[in-house]
């Protein structure tokens, strides 16, 4: 595991970005995640395309996650953020992106469907944020290695911090969702985390020190995989 510390998310993600492009080619699939974690990476990789330094044509995506129990046009539906900060301003095709569809009429299909593409996939990068409780996706604690997609009861603590996306209101919060579980996400080649803040510091320090490997906290089984870069601004480093 690398760990990488910087005195801002912003020159975190540039960093993130250039090893993000050492590991990628034009026909590479990616993991993808939403919150506002990434939003700067994100920015960085629809800045490098308008200067023409690299194409999404050929690029496939797969992301973590989506809140069941919204529209994909409400502004915060994980569908609607990608298209926001991402695949509206690069040239990806939209038929080679893919969201978990927790608006299926038939949820149990739409996670097997999820399941079977991604079985048949190999991520190449995947980028990860963590939740201020070790989550990774939404594999909230308790959450088993062994679990592959599934719709997951968020922690009180995971709607609490996502309610400043839903007018500081717990209650339009939505309180599912459907998640890649832990082991999807072991499944890709290489992974990068990016934590930015003091609430992220002590899953961070979970995450990048000691032995322990727990459920309880699901960040810690990121300690197992061949090939992980942790970026960090001063405020989520723990030392
Ligand atoms: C989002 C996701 C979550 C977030 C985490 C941190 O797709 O999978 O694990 O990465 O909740 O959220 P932010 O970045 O908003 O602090």
């Amino acid at each position: 595991m690398k760990y990488l510390v910087f005195e801002t998310k912003k020159d975190a993600s540039k960093k993130a970005y250039e090893i993000l492009k050492q590991l990628i080619n034009k026909n590479s699939t990616l993991g993808l995640a939403t919150g506002s974690t990434p939003i700067d990476l994100y920015h960085e990789m629809i800045e490098d395309f308008k200067k023409g330094n690299f194409s999404y044509k050929n690029i496939k995506s797969y992301n973590l996650d989506e809140y069941v129990g919204i529209n994909y046009d409400h502004p915060e539906s994980y569908h609607k953020f990608m298209e926001t900060n991402l695949f509206n301003h690069i040239d990806i095709d939209k038929n080679n992106t893919h969201i978990p569809n927790a608006g299926a009429k038939n949820l149990k299909q739409a996670l097997e469907d999820y399941q079977n593409e991604l079985n048949n996939t190999v991520i190449d990068v995947q980028i990860l944020g963590v939740g201020s409780n070790g989550h990774i996706g939404f594999n909230e604690p308790g959450t088993s290695f062994e679990t592959g997609v599934h719709v997951v009861d968020l922690k009180e603590e995971t709607i609490k911090a996502n309610s400043r996306f839903f007018d500081n209101n717990i209650d339009l919060v939505p309180k599912q969702a459907v998640t890649m579980g832990i082991n999807d996400i072991m499944r890709a080649k290489h992974i990068i985390l990016l934590a930015f803040g003091k609430e992220k510091k002590e899953a961070i320090k979970y995450l990048t020190s000691g032995d322990l490997i727990d459920e309880n906290v699901p960040c810690t089984i990121l300690k197992k995989h061949p090939s992980v870069y942790v970026f960090v601004d001063k405020e989520a480093d723990y030392k």
